[in-house]
């Protein structure tokens, strides 16, 4: 799969552009804060429906603007695919008059043109990884950053994970309402925890899955990246005691029981899959805590490895490769063994200043140069 072409309008510090891609490597150069992030964002931007540096979607419309677009043609075995993301500050233009109320929708989505109901509707069409600096938060960070780069990995390759997880975001928030209500029915609280702990199941039995093929996955491209000298080990810890996902509904169930009187004082679930986290090992040794800033940074590299690993074995694809300001990060072995490893796909590399050994390496390229919002 790759990525032809791409079209926008007021997204962020683009007026209005249109370029064409290489259908191997695209370097992309420039000075500080001219664009170079914000082109990766843009091209996410088409296979997630979402950026990956904000969840504040209006921070993608340029300053003063209304609204922008963001336009994709993509090569997908062989034939065009085409997707397209319009983002609206809220309460502005009712796009294509599918909005509620007097605001209007803050977003809409395109597959070929189509307009489509949900954000879901578009996952699955087009795959991108991004390597950004960022993940590096995902070793030495909080579980929730953990848990939202097990959750955007699964909603890529599921996207009926993204409905799973909706559901019990539901229904927790119904629960948690429900707790801080003056009085509580007994009875009701009785319902939400049967389906708490159905939609939680749900939840994590996806994540029992997915971390044990993330972590196979994880452990190749660690050994592939360290010459065999480390071996990485992702486990799944769900905050419930759960140890597979066949338990994972009737532990939860249990301890939503037993909690209860603890969750009523508190006015909130402690208890659940909101709450779960991943152990990230190296030779034994819990990376967070011990791993050098070099273990840390090949095992955020590694991580995302295994995602495009993953997308191709149950896909079938080949996700299109976005690597934002992370080479000059590495040694140049591990440099070196980076690239050899992405040959074959379109891959689009950002960098400030160019590694002239690293650019020749890659091959066949296209430059693309930015200088304050413009391809030049
Ligand atoms: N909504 C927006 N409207 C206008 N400009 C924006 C918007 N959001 C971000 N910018 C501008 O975009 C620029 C940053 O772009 P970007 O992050 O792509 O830089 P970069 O080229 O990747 O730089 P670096 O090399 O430092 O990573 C900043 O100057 C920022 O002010
Ligand atoms: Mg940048």
């Amino acid at each position: 799969m790759i990525i032809e072409t791409i079209e926008f309008s007021n997204f962020r510090n683009y007026v209005s552009e249109a370029t064409v891609f290489h259908e191997k490597v695209n370097i992309i150069t420039g000075k500080n804060a001219q664009g170079k992030t914000n082109l990766i964002e843009a091209i996410n931007l088409l296979s997630m429906g979402k950026s990956f540096r904000t969840r504040k979607e209006s921070e993608m419309i340029r300053f003063g603007e209304v609204s922008c677009l963001v336009k994709g043609m993509f090569l997908k075995q062989g034939r065009p695919y085409g997707t397209a993301v319009e983002l609206r500050v809220n309460g502005h233009g009712g796009g294509s008059g599918s909005g509620h109320g007097g605001g209007g929708k803050a977003h809409t989505y395109f597959v070929n043109g189509a307009e489509m109901l949900s954000v879901a509707d578009i996952l699955g069409g087009v795959y991108t990884v991004v390597f950004s600096p960022e993940d590096l938060r995902i070793v030495k960070g909080e579980p929730e950053v953990r848990r939202r780069f097990l959750d955007r990995g699964l909603i890529l390759l599921r996207p009926l994970y993204y409905h799973k997880l909706k559901q019990y975001r539901a229904v927790l928030k119904s629960r948690n309402a429900l707790l801080k209500a003056e009085r509580v029915s007994i009875d009701l609280i009785d319902i939400y925890d049967e389906q708490l702990a159905a939609a939680g199941a749900a939840v994590m039995e996806e994540r029992f899955r997915h971390t044990s093929a993330l972590s196979a996955a994880a452990k190749r491209a660690d050994a592939m990246l360290t010459d065999e000298k480390e071996s990485i080990e992702i486990g799944y810890r769900p905050n419930i005691a759960a140890e597979k996902a066949e338990d994972a509904k009737e532990i939860f169930g249990e301890t939503l029981r037993r909690g209860r009187e603890r969750d009523l004082l508190m006015k909130s679930t402690e208890a659940g899959p909101h709450r779960d986290d991943l152990s990230l090992v190296v030779d034994g040794k819990d990376l967070r805590t011990y791993g050098s800033q070099g273990q840390q940074r090949t095992a955020a590299i590694a991580l995302r490895l295994a995602e495009k690993e993953l997308v191709r074995q149950e896909t079938g694809e080949e996700a299109i490769l976005l690597l934002d300001d992370v080479m000059s990060e590495l040694d140049a072995d591990r440099q070196g063994r980076l690239l050899e490893r992405f040959g074959a796909n379109q891959i689009f590399v950002t960098a400030a200043v160019l590694d002239e050994k690293a650019a020749a390496a890659l091959g066949a390229v296209k430059f693309i140069r930015i200088e304050e919002g413009k391809v030049i």
